[in-house]
């Protein structure tokens, strides 16, 4: 597990710092909180002390440590600043190191991760959109802050993320994979179709849309701008927009529809072979037979019909839940759908497959790459499905 610096700014969302914090302890990493003398005023030393691995550090000077900055900045893997205020996203962009935080990121070459927070007017303002872009250029992950409430009443865009969010980051951070999706459109299908019988009854199954999400959300965190098409409303993450489908049909003409111009495709859905042949108009009742025959029809391969309108350089993944013949099957559909990788995962496995919240999955690629990963979150096996794609994309 990873040493974590925790910076937190003066703003109202120095509260959600607390949050944060206890999620990154959990999750097993050791964390040293650094609070502004600003910060101070919206929370306490005391409090981030007490739920942290270590004790929360504020001055430059009168530390234990007589060079505080230094030791701090060499000995951490990742500086997380959370609510990072437009007066540190100043600092930080302009070499500016008058204080603890400022001066222990300026002398630390571990990764930073900053989630800002402050109202519209000021996130809006050239300063600080000039600086947040030279973060960028220096390397920092920027967590971007979302609508909603902020403080005195008012709501707008600069609220800072969620802290389950800016856990993520810090988490594809720590895996320094070097690859990044910045200014790719991505396209994620995910979810369990619903196939009607009538206005009450479907024919569905047990996808609950669970790695859909997480590839999602991996893809936006590795800079992509993404589309979700899924069937299970998966609530805001920042620079996801949700496209809500039922049935196989509606999830190909959405599919349709985002995918033009798409960089990377992901078909993480598990989408109904076949679709009741004639619905219902209205419920079916049971006093109206003893017996129920429902004549069902092939759903079109929407796969295959999105590969054929592809773009150049595009890349396309496919997902396949098995039950037998993993590989000999996975290796199949990588060559009767034209994709460039294929994931496969094994739904009779313990812990692997619909409803978890892990995963186990094999990932062919048509350039002969192949890859097994065993027994990890589905955030985690999102990410190496990412950089199996990525791969592909840096190819000459
Ligand atoms: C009530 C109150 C709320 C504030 N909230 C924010 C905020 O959300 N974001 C921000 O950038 N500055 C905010 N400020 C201004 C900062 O606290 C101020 O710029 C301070 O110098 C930042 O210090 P620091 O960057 O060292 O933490 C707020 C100030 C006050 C009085």
């Amino acid at each position: 597990m990873a040493k974590i610096l925790l910076g937190v700014g003066g703003g109202i969302a120095a509260y959600k710092a607390v949050y944060l914090l206890r999620s990154l302890v959990a999750s097993g990493h050791e964390v040293t909180p650094v609070l502004t003398e600003a910060g101070s005023h919206f929370i306490g030393a005391q409090t981030l002390s007490a739920l942290a691995s270590n004790p929360c550090l504020s001055g430059l000077f009168g530390e234990s440590d007589p060079i505080p900055h230094t030791h701090l900045g060499r000995s951490v893997d990742l500086i997380c600043v959370a609510p990072a205020t437009a007066d540190l996203i100043a600092k930080f962009a302009n070499g500016i190191a008058n204080d603890l935080l400022s001066a222990t990121v300026m002398a630390s070459r571990a990764k930073v991760v900053v989630a800002p927070a402050m109202h519209e007017e000021m996130w809006d303002s050239p300063a600080v959109q000039r600086n947040l872009q030279l973060l960028r250029d220096y390397g920092y992950l920027i967590v971007p802050p979302s609508y909603g409430p902020l403080a005195a009443g008012d709501v707008g865009r600069g609220r800072m993320a969620e802290p389950s969010v800016i856990s993520l980051y810090v988490e594809v951070a720590l895996e320094d994979r070097g690859i990044s999706l910045w200014g790719k459109k991505v396209v994620v299908s995910a979810g369990g179709t619903r196939e009607p019988i009538d206005p009450v009854r479907f024919i569905g199954n047990r996808s609950s849309g669970k790695q859909g999400l997480a590839l999602a959300k991996v893809a936006a965190v590795l800079g992509a701008e993404v589309s979700l098409v899924t069937t299970v409303a998966q609530g805001s993450f920042p620079s996801v927009t949700e496209v809500l489908v039922s049935s196989a049909k509606e999830m190909d003409e959405a599919l349709t529809n985002e995918t033009a111009g798409a960089d990377l495709v992901v078909m993480a859905a598990a989408v109904s072979d076949y679709r009741v042949k004639e619905p219902s108009r209205s419920k079916i009742k049971r006093e109206s037979a003893a017996e129920l025959n429902i004549s069902l029809e092939a759903n079109p391969d929407i796969l295959k019909g999105l590969v054929k309108a592809k773009k150049d350089g595009s890349i396309y993944i496919g997902f396949a839940a098995e039950t037998d013949d993993l590989e000999v099957n996975l290796r199949r559909k990588l060559e009767s759908k034209g994709v460039d990788i294929m994931v496969g995962n094994d739904v009779t496995r313990p812990g692997a497959g619909f409803e978890h919240d892990t995963n186990s999955v094999v990932i062919l690629s048509k350039d002969g790459q192949r890859a097994v990963f065993d027994d990890l979150s589905k955030e985690k096996i999102a990410l190496e499905v990412l950089t199996f794609a990525s791969r592909l994309f840096d190819r000459p």
